[in-house]
């Protein structure tokens, strides 16, 4: 364990199907297997992380919309493989309009995070497919923002609208903010026009931050998150395995 303060990260595109919630669980799950505390936090009202995760979002009594709207304290369901998770369910929706006349609103996830922050070396925010106030906020509350990016022809549509909530965000609310960098999903390198566009996100998104080794499509992912277990309890020989790691080590380097 290492006495770096918590790298607070936001897995955030507004493009829907990125990979968002797949790497928020398998990230936080190599975290958990090189020694860190770790805490995955859903805050997309579809909960697929919650159900990645093994729970059944409708039968919650509690879920992360009673910190960000009651202001009670954030619930926490502790050890799946390894990491907690604060889960979320359709009630969030609900919440985010409720959110809209709240007081210090920007503020609701930075605060329910303070009183447990130091009790894990890293959190993951699972952002909903969205620019809305569920992913401002979670920007707010992070140290850090980390950006998958499927390898595809469309994978700039709404790129400057990402880096311009980022920005805004920096300006406003949370000057600290960093971009940890990019993360190219679903690459299929027989693909020549996955091929361009990982040239293309290398070219156009460098200058932003750093671009990290493109994700392979394996319909492993698919068939792990139906078995609702990270790949690495799913198929622990899977060719990926030593890439989400290294990923995760790169996660360790952020200051
Ligand atoms: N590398 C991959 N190869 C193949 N399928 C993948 C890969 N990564 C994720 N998937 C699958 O793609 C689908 C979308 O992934 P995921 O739910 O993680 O995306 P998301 O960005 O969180 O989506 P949303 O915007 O709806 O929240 C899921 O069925 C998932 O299993
Ligand atoms: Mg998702």
């Amino acid at each position: 364990m290492n006495s770096q303060p918590t790298r607070v990260i936001a897995l955030f595109n507004q493009a829907g199907g990125v990979a968002k919630t797949t790497l928020t669980q398998n990230l936080g799950y190599h975290l958990h297997k090189r020694q860190h505390r770790v805490l995955l936090i859903d805050l997309d009202p579809q909960a697929s992380l919650t159900k990645f995760m093994g729970l059944v979002p409708a039968q919650l009594e509690k879920t992360v919309a009673d910190a960000i709207i009651e202001e009670k304290p954030l619930p926490i369901e502790e050890n799946i493989h390894g990491m907690d998770l604060s889960p979320s369910n359709r009630i969030l929706s609900t919440a985010e309009m409720q959110l809209v006349s709240a007081e210090m609103r920007d503020l609701r996830l930075k605060e329910a995070l303070e009183p447990i922050i130091d009790a894990y070396n890293f959190i993951l925010i699972d952002c909903p497919p969205s620019l809305g106030l569920l992913s401002y906020i979670s920007l707010v509350a992070a140290t850090h923002v980390l950006v998958p990016i499927e390898t595809h022809v469309k994978a700039f549509e709404g790129t400057n609208e990402l880096l311009q909530t980022v920005t805004r965000v920096k300006n406003r609310a949370n000057r600290k903010l960093q971009i940890a960098g990019f993360v190219p999903t679903r690459y299929d390198k027989r693909n020549s026009a996955d091929l361009r566009t990982l040239g293309a996100i290398s070219t156009q998104l460098e200058s932003f931050g750093k671009i990290f080794p493109p994700i392979p499509r394996a319909t492993a992912f698919v068939d792990a998150s139906e078995e609702r277990k990270p790949l690495a309890v799913y198929d622990p020989n899977h060719a990926v395995i030593p890439l989400l790691d290294s990923l995760a080590a790169a996660m360790e380097q952020l200051s």
